[in-house]
């Protein structure tokens, strides 16, 4: 039998869990893209990728803004996630995912401590988001991986997120044995940028893009990865550039050590 006294004192704690489920973390994600829904394309509609158009909507000014017009990516520096990048980045990023790889796959090379893989999976629930480091740079105090894992934990449990701690090689060759016929909608590559590395890094996935797929490239002030860009799309003609940010000072408040866009199918 319920007594009066009984069913106050539950109705009390249920309206103290629901108040602590309004004040998690996961709840105001979900809020946040159930709002970010609303700004998608209408289904069925085409995306515009008229880059250079899509862009001038997303920023007053995209080459020299230091953020979008839309700050859902502050969230990362709100929840102290430190990491190699900067706002624009973070929310190019995330736009890319929503935009080429809902229901897909999002793979990084080099995830540090997690801010550009947060920065893929945040509101983008149906993306299989996964990361790949060894922490094998940056790395003195063995820390990272430790903030890794603290950063992904900030947000609740992201069900989209995994990781593997290996030498990328190793651990793409793991994926595609196990997964032969998994095709990657967004890949970005931030691992060691000497010419070498950065070309393999973008060579190794040729047989796993999607026919429409996005290559992300970080730190293409320096003349490496930059001329590792150019002679990728050189030896891929079905690759295009859509977009190509060099800074001035490094890092830059608005787009880091310089970013590129890389393109198939788009
Ligand atoms: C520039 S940092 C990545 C920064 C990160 N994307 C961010 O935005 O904060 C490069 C990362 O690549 C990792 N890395 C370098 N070589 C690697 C390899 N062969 N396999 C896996 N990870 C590697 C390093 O341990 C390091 O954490």
């Amino acid at each position: 039998m319920v007594t009066k006294s009984g069913l106050v004192m539950k109705t009390a704690r249920l309206r103290s869990a629901l108040a602590d489920i309004r004040g998690s973390v996961s709840y105001r994600v979900h809020l946040a893209s159930i709002r970010m829904k609303s700004l998608c394309a209408p289904r069925g509609k085409k995306e515009d990728f008229n880059f250079d158009r899509l862009l001038s909507r997303l920023w007053d000014n995209y080459s020299t803004d230091d953020h979008p017009k839309d700050r859902r990516m502050r969230i990362l520096r709100d929840k102290r996630v430190a990491g190699m990048g900067v706002e624009n980045i973070r929310y190019l990023t995330n736009e890319m995912v929503r935009r080429v790889a809902q229901n897909g796959v999002y793979l990084e090379v080099g995830t540090y401590r997690g801010s550009s893989l947060l920065s893929a999976a945040l509101f983008n629930d149906t993306t299989r988001c996964i990361g790949i480091d060894n922490f094998s740079q940056f790395n003195k105090r063995e820390k990272n991986e430790y903030a890794l894992k603290r950063n992904l934990a900030k947000f609740g449990r992201l069900r989209n997120i995994e990781f593997y701690n290996k030498d990328y090689r190793e651990a793409l060759r793991e994926l595609f044995e196990r997964e032969p016929h998994l095709k990657v909608n967004v890949y970005y590559y931030d691992g060691k940028h000497s010419y070498r590395d950065q070309l393999e890094g973008l060579e190794v996935m040729l047989p796993h893009y999607a026919e429409r797929c996005i290559i992300l490239v970080d730190d293409i002030n320096w003349p490496d990865p930059e001329r590792a860009s150019e002679d990728f799309l050189r030896k891929n003609p079905s690759f295009r550039t859509l977009l190509k940010i060099k800074t001035s000072a490094t890092p830059a408040p608005n787009w880091w050590n310089g970013f590129q866009v890389i393109a198939r199918g788009i």
